[in-house]
């Protein structure tokens, strides 16, 4: 089957007894094989740890049939490893009503977005239009959160950062040199696939606790054992800067306290390396903390940067590893 072929769309969420049903098959493969998906470039996106989460998953049975991923921001892993068929379905949640919108509108009304984004002017003039906007309907903001996205420095959606090539915009970089029309059309017309497919089921607009809570009542129909939620809050330092919604130590604290107790699931948490989060996380049982080192070129740079992260898991089986350490139990 080639990419020519059209791929069906889907224009509402599915209903929960979808997830008992088996995805059927992706029009166009090659695409989900890509390194990057996500239309979204995302302030922390672990895409360097989705081999590990793939690997992790896969190790341990039964194999997952749902997984929920209540911080979904850029939400790569969720769409690497439905796109790779390591779990057969995904819900995706975020707080930010711009993250909700946008994935929704991608899975489900995706010929709208694609039409929506072409028509708009790549300006300054109107970065500065939507940046003051407050869009009340889910298709503008949407838009909104794909095009502020795209075209601020570090794909930072709220409040500080400034347009890529800045104000004067006499910088190599101009504000739509992340704007690559044909490139991002056919990653959301991936994403409208896995939701045609019957792999992405349904995006919700809600807190972490709220996501977490509406598992059991929407999918009551799985065992435990056949759900993971894959968590990768927003960072302990510098988060205020990058989220409108952040975290303090106390909701780092409530986290690890409700995955360690209220949790009935498998869970994957991620953060990047930080005392805080290793001491929140030592010695709790059940559950262990991988330290993942990669090494990686930051874009524009010659200079190779180590990434340290932690991957914080109550699976049972854990193989062994040249790609993690891991540090306790
Ligand atoms: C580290 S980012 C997630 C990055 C993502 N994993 C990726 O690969 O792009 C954290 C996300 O959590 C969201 N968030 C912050 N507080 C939240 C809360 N209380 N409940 C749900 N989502 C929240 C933010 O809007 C942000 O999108």
């Amino acid at each position: 089957m080639g990419s020519q072929q059209q791929a069906a769309t889907r224009r509402t969420p599915w209903p929960p007894e979808a997830v008992l049903d088996k995805p059927s098959p992706l029009v166009d493969e090659a695409l989900f094989r890509h390194s990057v998906i996500s239309p979204l470039r995302y302030p922390g996106a672990k895409r360097q740890l989705v081999p590990v989460i793939e690997s992790l998953i896969r190790a341990n049975v039964p194999p997952p049939r749902l997984m929920v991923e209540p911080f979904c921001g850029g939400a790569t892993t969720t769409l690497r490893l439905l796109g790779a068929g390591v779990v057969e379905h995904g819900v995706l949640a975020d707080i930010d009503p711009l993250v909700a919108a946008f994935w929704k509108t991608a899975a489900f009304d995706a010929h709208w977005l694609i039409d929506a984004m072409r028509a708009e002017p790549v300006t300054v003039a109107r970065w500065d239009w939507w940046r003051a906007s407050t869009p009340r309907g889910r298709r503008e903001r949407a838009l909104k959160c794909l095009f502020l996205n795209r075209t601020t420095f570090s794909g930072i959606l709220h409040g500080r950062a400034g347009p890529i090539g800045g104000r004067a915009q006499t910088s190599a970089y101009k504000i739509d040199c992340r704007f690559g029309l044909e490139g991002l059309a056919r990653r959301i017309k991936g994403v409208a696939e896995l939701a045609a497919s019957g792999r992405l089921l349904d995006v919700w607009e809600t807190d972490w606790r709220t996501a977490v809570a509406r598992i059991p009542t929407q999918f009551g129909m799985l065992e435990p054992s056949e759900v993971v939620v894959y968590l990768d809050p927003p960072y302990v330092d510098k988060a205020q800067w990058l989220y409108e919604w952040s975290f303090d130590n106390s909701e780092h604290t409530d986290l690890a306290n409700s995955l360690c107790s209220d949790v009935p699931y498998r869970w994957l948490l991620s953060y990047d390396d930080n005392q805080t989060i290793r001491d929140l996380y030592r010695a709790r049982p059940g559950q262990a903390t991988l330290h993942v080192s990669h090494r990686y070129t930051a874009a524009g740079s010659e200079k190779r940067t180590v990434k340290d992260e932690l991957l914080v898991t109550n699976f049972d089986s854990l193989p062994e590893s040249d790609r993690y350490r891991i540090l306790h139990p």
